[in-house]
């Protein structure tokens, strides 16, 4: 079945951090696109390809069998924004704009549209890239899930799959060995993969950064369960949660990042203070990039596929400046600018954290 239009060549690209579902993304755009005959450029490492002049045409036998695999088939990358490249010499970072030679290498390729599958940081990019001239479609990724415009990112249902396994996991040892358990997870500033992953896997405490937490409210939960007679505690911790009191746990500050901030070690904290407050043996466990590793769930194959066709169905309608979208049960589009206007976080009266809380969660605070 085939299809004329106006566009002819189409250049994909995954930018910032991996998630599980890109490939479904990468094979939901190249297949309708080529039973259109349309050609497919996937272009390596993000932005940094497009800055570079490193693409590939992609071909059926290229995006057959993606489906269920993880990561992306064209590489990726957190350090490539065009607009704020950074060149290192002598040891020393500057910040360079290399945006002329991205729109110069999209117009070499002669691309009708690019297509630009990321998060926050990839799509403020896509933004800029459309206002000098190129014609891009996005698509929303994120294990985090904080993108406003849409309902739901992929990659987010795999993340707290991911978490959900191993709260179930922790709560085996945690129950034989009488311990705290305290789990940090990714989601940087939003608390979704925490209160998701939390919820699902029947943590005892969970700890957003949307819900600053005191220090004596965890004691006191754990140390209630334990006069309960249940001698095991479950601590779900967003690697972006603090104290009222605190401020963010950073591990590392990489200023060739797109987000210079690298966060991390908010649960090692954690389990030190109820260690050292409450007496009781307390381990911490940080799942890392387990939660962007590996398969796609169902549910995210799904989006990802349903993502993908939308995304070259707009490009060949010719509706650019605009990101797929899911709302409600149906996909559609929202201007880039809208989606990036606002971060969606974690509200105090979502009806999970009201779902949580009615079943004796608690989120560090002695009244919600
Ligand atoms: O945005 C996705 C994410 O996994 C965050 O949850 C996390 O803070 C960050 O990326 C980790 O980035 P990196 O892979 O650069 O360590």
């Amino acid at each position: 079945m085939s299809r004329k239009s106006k566009v002819k060549r189409v250049g994909i690209l995954t930018g910032g951090g991996d998630c599980p579902g890109l490939n479904a993304v990468i094979r939901g755009v190249t297949k309708p696109a080529l039973d259109h005959g349309i050609k497919v450029f996937g272009i390596l490492d993000g932005f940094e390809g497009l800055v570079e002049g490193k693409a590939q045409e992609l071909y059926n036998k290229d995006v057959s069998g993606i489906l269920a695999t993880g990561g992306t088939i064209l590489g990726s990358s957190n350090k490539g924004d065009p607009f704020h490249w950074p060149e290192e010499t002598d040891g020393k970072i500057k910040i360079v704009d290399r945006s002329k030679e991205a729109l110069k290498n999209y117009e070499a390729w002669e691309l009708d549209a690019l297509i630009a599958i990321g998060g926050d940081g990839t799509m403020h990019i896509s933004k800029k890239l459309s206002d000098m001239g190129m014609n891009i479609v996005g698509v929303p990724k994120t294990i985090d899930n904080d993108l406003e415009a849409t309902d739901q990112t992929f990659g987010h249902d795999s993340a707290v799959y991911v978490v959900t396994e191993a709260l179930d996991r922790l709560h085996t040892t945690a129950s034989s060995h009488h311990r705290v358990m305290v789990i940090e997870v990714m989601g940087r500033y939003a608390g979704w993969i925490a209160l998701n992953g939390g919820l699902a896997g029947g943590a005892d405490i969970i700890l957003l950064p949307e819900i600053p937490f005191e220090w004596e409210a965890i004691y006191n939960k754990v140390v209630a369960r334990n006069m309960m007679g249940k001698r095991f505690s479950i601590v779900c911790v967003a690697e972006g949660a603090k104290s009222k009191d605190g401020s963010l746990v950073m591990k590392a500050k990489d200023l060739k990042r797109t987000d210079p901030i690298q966060l991390g070690g908010i649960g090692e904290l954690v389990a030190k203070k109820i260690s050292d407050n409450t007496g009781l043996e307390t381990r911490y466990t940080v799942l890392g990039h387990l939660q962007r590793g590996g398969s796609p769930t169902p549910f995210d194959r799904i989006l990802s596929t349903k993502f993908g066709t939308q995304a070259i169905e707009l490009a060949i309608k010719g509706q650019f400046g605009r990101m797929v979208a899911l709302k409600g049960n149906e996909i559609k589009s929202v201007r880039i600018i809208d989606a990036i206007s606002k971060q969606k976080l974690v509200k105090p009266n979502d009806q999970a954290v009201l779902a949580a809380n009615a079943v004796g969660v608690s989120f560090g605070i002695e009244k919600l």
